[in-house]
Order: C-alpha cells, then sequence, then structure tokens
C-alpha cells in the first residue's frame, strides 16, 4: 500500500463499526436461513470482502456464487447495465441472497435484480453494505442496508476509485469530514 495515496482520505467508517454491523446482519440472515441451504450471491468486484466476512459469520449452510456487471453511458440513453460474468449455479427454486458493496443510482441492483429473478429463484434478499441516501427509486425493497450514506464518493474495504484502495480494511471518504 503507498501510504503517500491514503493522505487524503478520511475514515468514514471504521473496520471496528463495519464487523460490528456485518455481526448483526449475519445474525438477522442466520434467523431467517437457519436450516437451510441459499444461494449467496456476491456483486464482484466491490462486494468481494464484505461477502467474505459476512459469509464466515453465517450459522447456517450455503453456496456461493458471483456475478459481475459494469454500466456504460450508451449514445441515447444516461446509462445502461452490461453483465459481464453471470452465475453458474441453477438458481431454479432457489433462496437467493444477493449481496453488493453499494447502491448510488440504483441502476445496477434494478438490473441485476430482474436478471436473477428471470431464473426463477424462490425469492431474493438484497443485501447492501452502503446505500446512498436518497440517490436511487426502486420498484422492489433493499431489504438489509449496513449503513445509509451521505458521502459522495466512498473507498476501502472493497470499494475502488480507478481500482486502488479496495484493500483497506475501513472505508474512507475523498472528501474532509464535516
Ligand atoms: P449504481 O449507480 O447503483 O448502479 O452503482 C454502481 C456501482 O458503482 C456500485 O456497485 C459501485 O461499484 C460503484 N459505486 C457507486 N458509488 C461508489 C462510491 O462511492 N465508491 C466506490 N464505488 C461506487
Ligand atoms: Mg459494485
Amino acid at each position: 500500500m503507498n501510504r503517500k495515496s491514503k493522505k487524503n482520505l478520511t475514515v468514514y467508517l471504521s473496520k471496528d463499526k463495519i464487523n460490528t454491523r456485518i455481526k448483526e446482519i449475519a445474525s438477522q440472515l442466520s434467523n431467517e436461513y437457519f436450516d437451510e441451504c441459499p444461494v449467496i450471491i456476491g456483486v464482484l468486484n466491490g462486494s468481494f470482502i464484505f461477502l467474505a466476512d459476512l459469509i464466515r459469520s453465517f450459522d447456517f449452510d450455503c453456496e456461493i456464487d458471483f456475478v459481475k456487471a459494469s454500466s456504460y453511458v450508451g449514445k441515447e440513453s444516461l446509462g445502461q447495465v452490461k453483465l459481464d460474468k453471470d452465475v453458474t449455479i441453477d438458481l431454479n427454486n432457489r433462496r437467493v441472497i444477493l449481496v453488493e458493496d453499494i447502491i448510488d443510482s440504483g441502476l445496477t441492483i434494478d438490473y441485476l435484480y430482474e436478471h436473477i429473478l428471470s431464473y426463477n429463484p424462490v425469492d431474493i434478499t438484497i443485501v447492501t453494505l452502503l446505500s446512498k441516501k436518497n440517490s436511487y427509486k426502486l420498484n422492489f425493497n433493499i431489504d438489509i442496508i449496513g449503513f445509509e450514506i451521505v458521502s459522495d464518493f466512498v473507498v476501502g474495504y472493497g470499494l475502488d476509485l480507478d481500482h486502488k484502495f479496495r484493500n483497506l480494511d475501513s472505508i474512507y471518504s475523498l472528501e474532509p469530514k464535516k
């Protein structure tokens, strides 16, 4: 880690705060999925650290798979989502937990929810570590939100800026703390 590049970052959520919240989420999910074996789907790349910590606190069996999506701005649209990697586990008749790092515009989760729904799962629970308040409007609920945030842009704990900072163990904001 290049310490110089960490200079303009301010701790926004400490690793202790994140870990405490993850334990709460894992215990909520353990109550719901006790004695079941849902399919956990992580959204690459950002959710990989959150997912790794979350699943290790589960009290139930699960199977793990990943999807990868990217958004792009087309010529005649504000933003579209492209599926870069799909799941390989058959989701028909399975319970699914979809794990995201952050919901910003809501475009990615909107696309992925519909996509996974097309595989006829029993149900889909959406878990996101972070959610940017008031920035999106969806036709379905986000079941579990780790933290509602107001910061413009955050990095660390899986989240990147130009592919960097994913390895930081806390979440940092790019602007000085107000
Ligand atoms: P969406 O706007 O809800 O579709 O979010 C798309 C993706 O943008 C998220 O899954 C993140 O990977 C990324 N993203 C959005 N806000 C941030 C941020 O503050 N930091 C790092 N990545 C972000
Ligand atoms: Mg993401």
